[in-house]
């Protein structure tokens, strides 16, 4: 048995295969004879054996070329007694498929639509039933609703399974993203954005951790990023192979991260949802395949729950465009005077705000936190958090903080959306913010008795590209706030004055 053959049994398994037909081609008088084709049945069956895949068939046929399927399997059996086997054998297979109808519903939507005061959703069952009247769920967006009527091309259906396309009609007028999955309340898929997952890479290019892919699971998809093999898979054993990326035909656990959550059902339990097929995001060419085990850091029963009154409502209510101003220089350069002065100025126009400063922060929600370059990443990390929730709650966020470090910055700004976050880089030299030294911490510092301080001994990196820089050696912190409202009317966040 040739190693190829070895690997794709192995890979074949690790995909949930349980069935294998093997076509024996040239067991004629020309073949290598009886005895060896025996001995590769027997090496075959053994093989598979290990995996878990007792339902083989071996099967002489006269060719099998291209296209060759189960149909022509049973077309070339030579003798009654290979006809039995081979209905024997589907007959299993059939039996496996039956599985799918027994797990519980689950309907990728293909395509979805207002109509009137209803939603319209098209796609095929993958598993399961649904009935008229059942209560779903669409994931991941958690909304609940109900079937109020099933159709097919020709007509109404009563309770349509797996591989039966339809159009389910849903009570209320939701807005469905293609891609979603509608589950029935009882049994709802989970929904999560970190998975451990069994990736199988199929292309000759090596997959490489860090690097970001597509991801499409179902009609649902994503971009991926594997974050950690854990271990490879070693072909036929149980061995753990450490690796630091994969080779073509390589197996390995991973965790994997997607930059939005997803439904998914852990593969095992319904390969239909468990299966994540790994894309290149330029070419759309498939390189791998991904089943997923479990959801990683979020509990497995958390769903997310779907709210009806949303950003837009509670910032309509307001009449604003909700924003985060990200104040970030040096201690002393002026953050809190002029954000605070921005924040008189917009609440004079009659805006809705809140302004979260460090000191303050620091005080609260962030006491636990000092000064060492860990701290100050999850005092950052808090804080990008809050003040996206804040620009949920339809406010325009003012935030006063250091915060040196330019990943966190970003990742701040990765939690919300284009044009939401402006980076306002009060720009000043060490040596005029050390002149100022309003709470004589510099002083404090060069004498030693403040360990880590930003400009001293811990590092401030310079804003790449901040929606604004302002130079407060060079005005007046009142010009410094106007300058920060005109920004904002420039990028439509405030009416024109
Ligand atoms: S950040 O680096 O984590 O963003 P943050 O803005 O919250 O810092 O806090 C900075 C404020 O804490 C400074 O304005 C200063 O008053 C005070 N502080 C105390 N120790 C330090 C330190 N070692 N480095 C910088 N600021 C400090």
């Amino acid at each position: 048995m040739t190693a190829t053959l070895r690997r794709q049994v192995f890979l074949l398994a690790q995909l949930g295969v349980r069935h294998l037909a093997l076509a024996l081609t040239g067991t004629d008088a020309d073949g290598p004879g009886a005895e060896a084709w025996q001995r590769l049945e027997d090496e075959f069956r053994d093989w598979a054996g290990r995996f878990g895949i007792n339902h083989v068939l071996a099967l002489p046929v006269r060719s099998a070329g291209e296209g060759f399927g189960l149909a022509d399997l049973a077309a070339s059996a030579p003798d009654a007694q290979a006809r039995a086997a081979v209905s024997a054998f589907l007959e299993g297979v059939e039996a496996a498929g039956e599985r799918a109808a027994q797990r519980p519903f689950r309907f990728p939507v293909e395509s979805a639509r207002q109509e009137g005061g209803v939603a319209a959703a098209f796609g095929t069952v993958v598993s399961g039933h649904v009935k008229q009247g059942e209560r779903v769920r669409i994931q991941p967006m958690g909304k609940e609703t109900r079937v109020i009527a099933i159709g097919t091309e020709e007509g109404e259906a009563a309770e349509p399974g797996p591989g039966e396309r339809v159009k389910l009609t849903l009570a209320d007028p939701i807005l469905i993203a293609d891609g979603s999955v509608i589950s029935t309340v009882e049994s709802p898929a989970s929904v999560a954005d970190q998975f451990e997952a069994t990736v199988i890479w199929l292309h000759s290019e090596p997959l490489l951790p860090s690097r970001r892919y597509q991801a499409r699971i179902g009609a649902q998809t994503a971009d991926v990023v594997v974050t950690d093999i854990k271990y490879e898979l070693a072909l036929g054993t149980e061995e753990e192979l450490a690796a630091n990326q994969l080779q073509a035909e390589g197996a390995a656990v991973c965790n994997i991260s997607l930059n939005r959550p997803v439904a998914f059902d852990p593969h095992g339990e319904n390969p239909a949802t468990g299966l994540m097929i790994i894309v290149d995001r330029d070419s759309g060419e498939a390189l791998g395949l991904g089943l997923l085990h479990f959801a990683l850091r979020r509990a497995e029963n958390i769903h997310i729950q779907h709210v009806d009154i949303d950003k837009t409502a509670r910032s309509s209510q307001k009449t604003q465009h909700p924003c985060v101003l990200w104040f970030t220089g040096l201690s002393g350069s002026g953050k809190s005077t002029i954000a605070n002065r921005v924040e008189q100025q917009l609440y004079r126009l009659g805006h809705h705000t809140y302004l979260l400063d460090g000191d303050n922060v620091r005080h609260g929600l962030n006491r636990d936190l000092g000064f060492t370059e860990v701290d100050r990443v999850e005092n950052i990390r808090r804080v990008g958090e809050v003040a996206k929730l804040m620009v949920d709650a339809g406010l325009i966020v003012l935030t006063a903080f250091i915060s040196p470090f330019r990943t966190e910055r970003q990742m701040a700004r990765d939690l919300l959306t284009d044009g939401e976050f402006l980076e306002v880089f009060v720009d000043v030299p060490l040596d005029i913010a050390e002149q100022r030294d309003p709470k004589g911490l510099y002083k404090k510092a060069r004498r030693g008795e403040l360990k880590n301080f930003t400009g001293i001994d811990s590092p401030y990196e310079i804003p790449d590209r901040p929606e604004l820089v302002i130079d407060t050696s060079a005005m007046t912190a009142e010009e410094a706030a106007d300058r920060v409202i005109d920004a904002l009317r420039a990028r439509g966040r405030l009416p024109q004055a």
